[in-house]
């Protein structure tokens, strides 16, 4: 067994994809604390209760309720206790019914009086994502809760080492850590706009976004910087033909997305926010980077090797528990209300610049669109499943 270990442990250490991870990811997460400390006066916001600014006439919600996807582990399963004490009514979602009521009951021994529901989602499924929708609402009819959301937080993601395709044909990294979470942006949207005190994204993104431009750079483009955004590309179809399976690129590039499509919605957003109608629908966009830390995310990855790795991080001082580097994730969920469209970082409220191509604005619309074509599709197609249902 431990002999088989150690074979797959060579093995990947001789792929290319394990020393982009070991080098360029360094690298990145280097030129990011780069920024952290050497960018003349970083932005910092302090927490606040941005909950209590209300709409007039309307409801007065006294427990804002927040949606954390892949809750059962990392980030995730912090970012709800965290959540869950700063007085969230937290909704777990994640795709083990054993996992959930588990890290429900480590919730709820550390804090008796947690407000928690769980739901079962499989965020590469667009099934399970419009079913989630239902129980969700029905959840809320059944219980005497407001019909809105007022936090989203699209923390599920995974690193696979190899490719495997989703139901939808679609490659299981960027159906997990891009596709789904736009899809449940687009689906939970009416949710989110109907808070009555503002609402808000994040998005846990990732600082090896930052090589996410060299992705594809042997394909031509149109777009600048030789980055594609083409359906082939975002549904990682594209990735799944090549003869070994680029891993790491692939991580960064569903980051990268992410983050495009997280300033993309915010200039979106701030442009509708400048109608009077909709002057206290603030829709705040924030991603998140939360540094290095020792979680699951390797979970694919030779064990010893990413035991290795975490220790080289330790030594230099770069790895953070889940406790700690939930911070960033918990400065974007409690900011300032008037936040939106800035990337944390670090902890402490602070923000820094990501990597150029992810202000793109041209890249961005064109990601935008590529993005509602392969939602639409699955709406379809979706549709056509249920009347056939129907019919028979
Ligand atoms: N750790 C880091 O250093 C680091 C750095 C930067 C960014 N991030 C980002 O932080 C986020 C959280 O990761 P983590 O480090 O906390 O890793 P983790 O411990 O592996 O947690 C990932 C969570 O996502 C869930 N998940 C995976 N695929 C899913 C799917 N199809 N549907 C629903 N849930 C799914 C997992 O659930 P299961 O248990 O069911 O698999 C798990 O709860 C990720 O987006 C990651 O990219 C992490
Ligand atoms: C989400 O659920 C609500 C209520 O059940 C429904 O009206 C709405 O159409 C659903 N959204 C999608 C995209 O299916
Ligand atoms: C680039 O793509 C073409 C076909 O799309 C392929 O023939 C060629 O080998 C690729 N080059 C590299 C360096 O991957
Ligand atoms: C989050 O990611 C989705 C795509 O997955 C995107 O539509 C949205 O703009 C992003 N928002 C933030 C705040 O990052």
């Amino acid at each position: 067994m431990a002999e088989m270990g150690l074979k797959a442990a060579i093995q990947f250490a001789c792929t290319a994809e394990f020393w982009r991870m070991a080098v360029l990811w360094t690298m990145s997460l280097v030129v990011s604390y780069w920024h952290l400390f050497f960018t003349p006066k970083p932005q910092s916001y302090a927490p606040s209760s941005s909950f209590s600014s209300t709409r007039p006439n309307s409801p007065i919600i006294t427990r804002p309720l927040c949606i954390i996807t892949g809750a059962t582990s990392g980030l995730g399963a912090a970012a709800a206790y965290a959540l869950s004490r700063e007085g969230f009514h937290v909704v777990l979602a994640g795709r083990s019914p054993h996992l959930l009521s588990k890290v429900i009951s480590d919730i709820r021994r550390q804090n008796g009086c947690a407000h928690l529901k769980a739901f079962q989602v499989d965020l590469a499924s667009f099934e399970s994502i419009l079913k989630f929708n239902g129980s969700l609402q029905q959840w809320l009819l059944d219980s005497n809760l407001h019909s809105s959301v007022q936090l989203l937080i699209n923390n599920a993601g995974i690193l696979a080492t190899s490719c495997r395709l989703t139901a939808e044909g679609y490659d299981q990294v960027m159906a997990t850590n891009y596709i789904g979470a736009f899809s449940l942006i687009k689906v939970l949207l009416p949710l989110l706009e109907s808070s009555p005190i503002p609402s808000r994204i994040v998005n846990i993104t990732s600082f090896t976004h930052r090589n996410g431009e060299t992705v594809s750079e042997n394909i031509s483009c149109e777009v600048s910087s030789g980055v594609q955004v083409d359906k082939e590309t975002v549904s990682g179809v594209r990735f799944s033909k090549l003869k070994r399976y680029p891993c790491a690129h692939v991580y960064e590039y569903s980051k990268l997305c992410l983050l495009l499509l997280s300033y993309e919605l915010h200039r979106q957003f701030a442009l509708v926010g400048n109608s009077v109608s909709v002057m206290y629908v603030y829709r705040l966009l924030c991603a998140v980077d939360p540094g290095a830390v020792k979680t699951n995310i390797m979970r694919e990855v030779p064990s010893c090797l990413s035991q290795v790795a975490f220790l080289i991080l330790k030594l230099v001082g770069l790895l953070q528990s889940p406790e700690n580097g939930v911070c960033s994730v918990l400065d974007a969920a409690l900011a300032p209300p008037e936040i939106s469209g800035v990337y944390f970082f670090g902890g402490k409220g602070r923000t820094i610049s990501s990597s150029v191509l992810s202000y793109n604005t041209e890249l961005s619309q064109e990601l935008w669109s590529t993005s509602c074509f392969i939602f639409q599709e699955s709406m379809q197609a979706s549709k056509r499943s249920s009347t056939k249902v129907v019919d028979s």
